[in-house]
């Protein structure tokens, strides 16, 4: 295998916006001076891997335009392979962010480009996939596009089986059931898991390992929720563990999520087990709310080791 890790998905140019709070419906707020960072959670993935010193590829469209370019540049400093990265059919997407005193943050994305990575790119990216040993997918790119992946990768090559799938339903969407069942893991936080249990009764349960268990009996093989300043809980068809977070003081949560996934997902591609991987993870999604922006605050392997 050439890469321990593909990350297909999106990339955005991410406008952030400090508020002391946010404007309601027919109101307006100033905020801080606009800062540009790379950003979009495919694009976050696999920068977060490729600065830990993964052996990374991206899958992904942006636009033939500056936004692009940056994007291009963030993924290439952080020595991810950019051969997958299609460029032009429509302006890179955008993210409109603003972060508040707390560091948390909301977010609204103009897909662009993103929704132009086809089913048929998937084609064409054909020796990618079958190079990789994960493949780590989000939902900013169209959902046919994100089934056709993982149906490729369930099916495998030929004699050879497939990468293993994870899954970040962000921001979630309704799933077919056999790219459900082919995740190992979904990872998942608290809304994403409310989301997917719908009318289920588990849904509406406050502890973690009810939505764990619940997910679970919708067909993938492992799942991880993501909870924030406290940890991670990973869970398979044969034990629940929960995962504590470090003690750090967030600045910027933005793409904290994403830096965890990528980091869960190389871990996984270079032999992990999977609670092995999420304790590493945790810590790359707390070095990654201690500084601003997305990919711009994500760490080298050095400084994970010194937190
Ligand atoms: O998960 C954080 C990311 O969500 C941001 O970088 C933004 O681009 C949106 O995709
Ligand atoms: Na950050």
């Amino acid at each position: 295998h050439d890469y321990d890790l593909l990350v297909v998905g999106s990339a955005n140019a991410d406008l952030v916006v400090g508020v002391d709070r946010r404007p309601g419906a027919g109101e307006t707020v100033l905020g801080s001076d606009l800062a540009v960072h790379p950003g979009g959670k495919g694009a976050n993935q696999a920068v977060a891997a490729g600065r830990l010193g993964a052996r990374t590829a991206l899958l992904a469209r942006v636009g033939d335009d500056d936004h692009g370019r940056l994007l291009l540049d963030s993924q290439r400093a952080a020595g991810v392979d950019t051969v997958g990265v299609l460029v032009g059919g429509a302006p890179t997407g955008v993210a409109l962010i603003t972060v508040d005193p707390s560091g948390d943050n909301s977010i609204v994305v103009s897909p662009g480009a993103n929704s132009r990575l086809t089913p048929s790119d998937v084609r064409d990216a054909g020796s990618l996939l079958a190079a990789a040993r994960v493949v780590s997918l989000q939902l900013e790119i169209p959902l046919e596009t994100v089934a056709a992946v993982v149906r490729a990768a369930d099916a495998g090559f030929g004699d050879r089986s497939g990468p293993r799938v994870v899954l970040n339903p962000s921001p979630p969407a309704p799933l077919p059931a056999d790219v459900l069942a082919a995740c190992d893991p979904l990872v998942v936080n608290e809304h994403e898991a409310r989301y997917l249990l719908g009318d289920d009764p588990d849904g509406n349960a406050t502890d973690p390992e009810a939505w764990a268990a619940a997910l679970l009996a919708r067909g993938p093989r492992s799942v991880v929720v993501t909870l924030g300043g406290a940890g991670a809980l990973v869970a398979d068809h044969d034990r629940t563990v929960r995962i504590p977070s470090l003690p750090v003081e967030a600045v910027d949560t933005t793409g904290a999520g994403d830096a965890f996934t990528g980091a869960l997902a190389w871990r996984l591609g270079v032999g992990d087990d999977l609670e092995t991987a999420v304790r590493y993870a945790v810590r790359v999604g707390a070095a990654a709310v201690t500084r601003a922006g997305a990919q711009v605050s994500f760490p080298t392997a050095d400084e994970v080791a010194a937190l």
